[in-house]
């Protein structure tokens, strides 16, 4: 791990996976000098992917000096300090695992293994040979999330009523849209939603010491088959919505706290929500009004006040305060928190999740696929 604070040196990430996530994390590195004295310099120096045609994507980038198809061939570079996995979930156990035998640290990509089992693998041997993991969960470093959770967390709500967390899509509801890999379970995990949306969710709760105790679950799967793009059809055999109602101990007191991940929830387009009430003050922020805090306080009568926020972000940058944050924007606090918190200069400002927050959101949708199967509620076992 580097501790310098202010080191000339760049730290040389490399990136396995060249896909949606694997170009966005490229296009934070390119970006990095944004930051306004970020302690650590970002370098993307080596990429993998098995298709050609990302691999020459990559090419525009002047930094890198190493293309591949071969993951192995990334992790013997010297060249590398930190990788980067974004690649389908059945391959996140083996090439987590390779990460960190090659002695590198890594910013791996939700859900952190395919299932509880994977997880649990990952976050042991990480701990085991001492390398610095976090897991990719960006949209707590929105200016609207911060706020919501400095709220949450200072425990001056009042006694509270109930807690919701939701991310939600309307991406599938064209029947007609092909099939992906993250439609198909032995790609996805039997988690199918829970995996593909989950650690958004759960990220904040379990950060707030807010961990479900039983769950009564609610998944839907809508469509079961969907072109496979060469002029048939193929199984789509995910879960496709889920709503979990679960129960959180805080205070001595029993809150319901909600959990909804939805890929088929219409008018919805990546709205993530986090709301949180009391009996004296409540919070709400959705991503549907991206720059708008909303908070209430009991009175005779209750509404919510709006605060339009801003850039406010953890990590300052050249965008000036008065303008409004996006994806790029919070993935690249994400990055400056992951590679501050490496350095141990984080302070006090908010880091990425951590393995064993994403072991814990396992054992939650290990308890919701149990309840799903037995229309019961189920107590969740934590490690
Ligand atoms: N944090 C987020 O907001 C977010 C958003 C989308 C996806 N994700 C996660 O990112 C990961 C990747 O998702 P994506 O949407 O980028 O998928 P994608 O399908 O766009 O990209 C995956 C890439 O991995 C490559 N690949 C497959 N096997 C490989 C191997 N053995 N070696 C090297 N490359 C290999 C594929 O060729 C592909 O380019 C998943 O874990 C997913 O859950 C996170």
């Amino acid at each position: 791990m580097n501790n310098s604070t202010h080191s000339p040196a760049p730290v040389r990430i490399g990136i396995i996976g060249g896909g949606l996530m694997g170009r966005e994390a490229a296009s934070v590195f390119g970006r990095w000098f944004a930051l306004d004295n970020h302690p650590v310099r970002a370098e993307l120096s080596a990429v993998c992917d098995l298709q050609p045609s990302l691999l020459d994507w990559f090419r525009q980038v002047p930094t890198v000096k190493l293309l591949t198809t071969s993951h192995h061939e990334l992790l013997a570079s010297p060249d590398v300090d930190v990788v980067y996995v974004a690649v389908p979930h059945h391959l996140h156990k083996p090439i987590y695992l390779d990460v960190l035998r090659a002695g590198k640290d890594l910013l791996a990509e939700k859900p952190f293994g395919i299932d509880l089992e994977a997880a649990r693998a990952i976050r042991d041997e990480a701990k085991k040979l001492g390398r610095f993991v976090r897991v990719s969960s960006e949209y707590p470093f929105l200016p609207g999330a911060q706020r919501a959770f400095a709220m949450a967390r200072a425990g001056d709500l009042g006694p509270l009523l109930g807690i919701r967390a939701s991310f939600l899509h309307s991406s599938d509801l064209d029947p007609q849209k092909p099939i992906n890999w993250k439609r198909q379970v032995k790609f996805c995990g039997k988690g199918g939603v829970l995996n593909d949306l989950g650690l958004h969710v759960a990220h904040l709760p379990l950060r707030l010491g807010w961990r479900p105790a039983r769950v009564f679950a609610q998944l839907q799967k809508i469509y079961t088959t969907r072109p496979d793009g060469k002029g048939g059809t193929a199984a789509c055999d995910t879960w496709d919505n889920a709503a979990l109602h679960t129960d959180v101990h805080i205070d001595g007191q029993t809150v319901p706290l909600t959990l909804e991940m939805k890929r088929m929830a219409p008018t919805e387009t990546d709205t993530w929500i986090f709301e949180v009430m009391g009996t004296d003050r409540g919070v709400r922020y959705s991503t549907k009004e991206p720059k708008t805090l909303r908070t209430y306080r009991r009175g005779r009568e209750q509404w919510w006040e709006k605060t339009d926020l801003g850039f406010s972000m953890p990590f300052k940058t050249i965008t000036g305060g008065i303008f409004t944050p996006g994806f790029p924007d919070m993935l690249m606090q994400m990055w400056a928190a992951y590679l501050a918190e490496r350095a141990g200069v984080l302070g006090d400002r908010f880091g990425c999740a951590t393995p064993d927050e994403a072991v814990a959101q396992h054992e939650i949708w290990e308890a919701a696929l149990a309840s799903q199967k037995e229309a019961a509620v189920v107590a969740v076992t934590y490690s």
